[in-house]
């Protein structure tokens, strides 16, 4: 079957399956088996310390696939300087760049000229429009199912998709909640062109960043097993819900504000459950589609089983 799109075209891949920007998770080994396999594979450069790690991770990329593969760039972290990074990436010819987390207006402008395609990740109409305006080649669309951080809106990927999509004519990639072929389709019958994934290829035998504990309790989730942190902060993520957790909303509920939360929901936290297994000393993001992943199973297995899935239900409905 074919499964050509507007976005497969764009970025040159054969299936329209994008992974995520995973913080401290996507490096070269997820992202050149998500491109390996006929996707697009990323790797995060705020993960990284500096732009010359990023650089030997962009040529690691190389030395392991030979497909198009993609850099995020989340530019809202804490005001960190993000411009050598971009520089690397452009200088480094890297085929994908993503965006998130700010005004993407700088980078874009950058990138013009450049022979690099450019993703914006919104989770608004209006930040889509915006992303067009700028000169985006696609926009992805996070609805509030998804892991990590999302709109402020709580808008769900089922009505934010096609809302987006009616309002802007570059291609739409949704996001969030997704895991499966059934949810490839639902997004492709709501307007997408291509879909992405974070919390899918977190349980994945390439990605040897996660730790097996945060792994098992991406396969243990029921649809109760994520929680909402960092609301008061403007700034909602979704993570795995925990006694951790449980003290971020505690605190959050005081009001206590960035200063008092800092230290709970900083980076440092993130990595003490997701890459180390401690559970009792930090917290993991996943997405509500946590429920229906069972399997730690290899990127190949998940792509392949995602298209069986939606080649099957794309026939029935013939
Ligand atoms: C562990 C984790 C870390 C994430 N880190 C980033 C990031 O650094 N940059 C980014 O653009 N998105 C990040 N996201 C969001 C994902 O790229 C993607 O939009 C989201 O996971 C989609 O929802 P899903 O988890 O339901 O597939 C992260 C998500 C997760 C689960």
């Amino acid at each position: 079957m074919d499964w050509q799109t507007r976005v497969t075209s764009l970025l040159g891949i054969k299936y329209p399956i994008i992974q995520g920007g995973l913080a401290y998770l996507a490096y070269a080994d997820l992202a050149a088996a998500v491109s390996n396999a006929g996707g697009l594979g990323q790797i995060t450069a705020m993960s990284l310390p500096n732009e010359e790690q990023l650089r030997s991770e962009i040529r690691k990329v190389r030395r392991m696939t030979n497909k198009p593969f993609g850099v995020n760039l989340a530019i809202g972290q804490h005001g960190r300087p993000y411009d050598h990074m971009l520089d690397v990436v452009l200088e480094e010819k890297v085929p994908v760049l993503s965006v998130t987390g700010g005004n993407p207006k700088n980078i874009l402008s950058k990138a013009r000229g450049e022979n690099i395609k450019t993703l914006v990740l919104v989770a608004a109409k209006r930040q889509a429009v915006k992303a067009e305006e700028l000169g985006a080649d696609a926009v992805m669309v996070v609805g509030q199912e998804g892991g990590g951080h999302l709109g402020r809106g709580d808008i769900g990927t089922m009505v934010l998709t096609p809302y987006v999509q009616e309002n802007v004519s570059i291609p739409v990639i949704a996001s969030g909640g997704i895991v499966d072929g059934k949810g490839m389709m639902a997004a492709m019958a709501l307007g997408a062109e291509g879909i992405e994934m974070g919390t899918r290829f977190i349980a994945t035998t390439e990605c040897v960043n996660a730790h097996v504990a945060y792994k098992q309790a991406i396969l243990d989730a029921g649809e109760q097993s994520t929680v909402v942190i960092k609301r008061s902060l403007g700034a909602p993520a979704r993570a795995l819900r925990s006694p951790w957790t449980e003290e971020i909303l505690k605190a959050e509920k005081l009001d206590l504000g960035y200063e008092q939360l800092k230290e709970l929901i900083s980076g440092k936290a993130n990595q003490r459950y997701i890459n180390e297994g401690n559970e009792t000393a930090g917290f993991g993001w996943a997405g509500q589609g946590s429920a229906r992943i069972k399997d730690i199973s290899s990127v190949e297995e998940v792509i392949h089983l995602i298209i069986k899935e939606a080649e099957q239900i794309r026939s029935k409905w013939k």
